[in-house]
């Protein structure tokens, strides 16, 4: 077993999957903050204990959010919390920070904001490519060796990346997107990790809602919601993947499960190494998302989801422009 699966528990085999709380800050429409805490809660009552959150999620907002989720419940709560994003007055990424210094401060600022001593799994959100991976690496791993930190990974690195940071402090975990809309990692990121024994958190595994039969059209988004600027759902690309989506939504009446089920469920069978943290800011979502693990698709079903959603099919890059000059893959 990797090390991602055992954060998720001793439960990890009912509860495969971890709560992405990145929505929990405004980016995809207002939350409840009550309702966004209560969920956090609700998945370490249900034995869901991988939490994933980010220093650059409302700039330190949502840290502080967990942090008054899991108090006093520190030894269930499995965080996971990133650097290396540097944002604008408006909290918008506009760069990257891989710098030793970078990542000691950027920690300190991140454990204070969870209000704990040491952070299950922490990332490098994005390689700075001015910066060798060896040194974010090597300053990660001696917040290991102080204690700070239990496991280490990095988010939308190569292979050969994830190989040499692999070489200099094992990487607990590779972060990266992947979804029926996105599968660009099965070619060379999946088979490197479980080569080398990485966990693999497929973030954004409900292509950001766009498989859970909840966005139609550019009006089901709050007027704030950042998806707005993301090319997949401006409008031309929005309508064609609206209808792909269709196909899964039909698939999943047929199974007598929601969309967002059979999305988790068909990622949980593409390998063992992998642990999807679908967003919720919602607890009826998140038990839904729960659910899937007890969906097991047989191989008609996965082969019809393979092929109506080939690698590529999704319509649109999956970040604004200037995002994507940070993703090395
Ligand atoms: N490392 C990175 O660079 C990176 C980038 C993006 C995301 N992430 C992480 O990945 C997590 C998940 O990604 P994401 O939030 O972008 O997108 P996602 O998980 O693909 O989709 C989230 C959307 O799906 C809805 N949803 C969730 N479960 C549902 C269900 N069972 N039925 C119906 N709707 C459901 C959510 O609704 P509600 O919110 O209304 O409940 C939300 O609108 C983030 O929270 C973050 O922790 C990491």
């Amino acid at each position: 077993m990797n090390a991602v699966r055992r954060l998720l528990g001793p439960d990890f085999e009912v509860y495969p999957v971890g709560l992405g709380c990145m929505a929990m800050s405004g980016v995809y429409g207002p939350y409840d903050e009550a309702e966004a805490v209560a969920t956090v809660r609700a998945a370490l009552d249900n034995g869901a204990t991988l939490v994933d959150t980010a220093d650059m999620y409302g700039a330190g907002q949502n840290e502080e959010l967990v942090g008054r989720a899991i108090a006093g419940r520190g030894d269930e709560a499995h965080v996971a919390t990133k650097c290396g994003q540097v944002l604008d007055g408006a909290g918008r990424p506009i760069g990257v920070d891989g710098s030793p210094d970078h990542v000691r401060r950027a920690f300190e600022a991140s454990a204070r904001r969870l209000g704990v001593d040491r952070v299950e799994l922490y990332l490098q959100h994005r390689v700075d490519p001015a910066v060798p991976i060896e040194e974010t690496i090597g300053a990660m791993a001696q917040l290991v060796a102080d204690g700070k930190v239990r496991h280490i990974g990095i988010c939308e690195a190569s292979a050969s990346t994830i190989r040499r940071a692999h070489q200099v402090h094992p990487l607990a975990a590779v972060q990266t997107e992947y979804s029926l809309w996105w599968r660009g990692i099965e070619e060379e990121i999946l088979p490197t990790c479980e080569a080398l024994g990485i966990g693999v958190m497929a973030y954004s595994p409900l292509g950001r809602g766009l498989l859970t039969g909840r966005v139609h059209s550019a009006e089901d988004l709050a007027p704030g919601d950042r998806r707005r600027d993301h090319p997949r759902f401006s409008a031309d690309n929005l309508a064609r993947n609206v209808a792909l989506a269709a196909e899964a939504e039909q698939i999943a009446a047929g199974l007598g499960c929601e969309p967002a089920q059979l999305a988790l469920a068909w990622l949980l069978s593409k390998s063992e190494h992998l642990v999807p943290i679908p967003g919720a800011k919602h607890r009826r979502h998140l038990a839904s998302s729960l659910a899937a693990a007890n969906l097991e698709l047989d191989s008609e079903t996965l082969a019809r989801l393979d092929a109506a959603f080939p690698p590529g099919a999704g319509a649109g890059l999956r970040y604004p422009e200037r995002q994507m000059a940070t993703l090395e893959l």
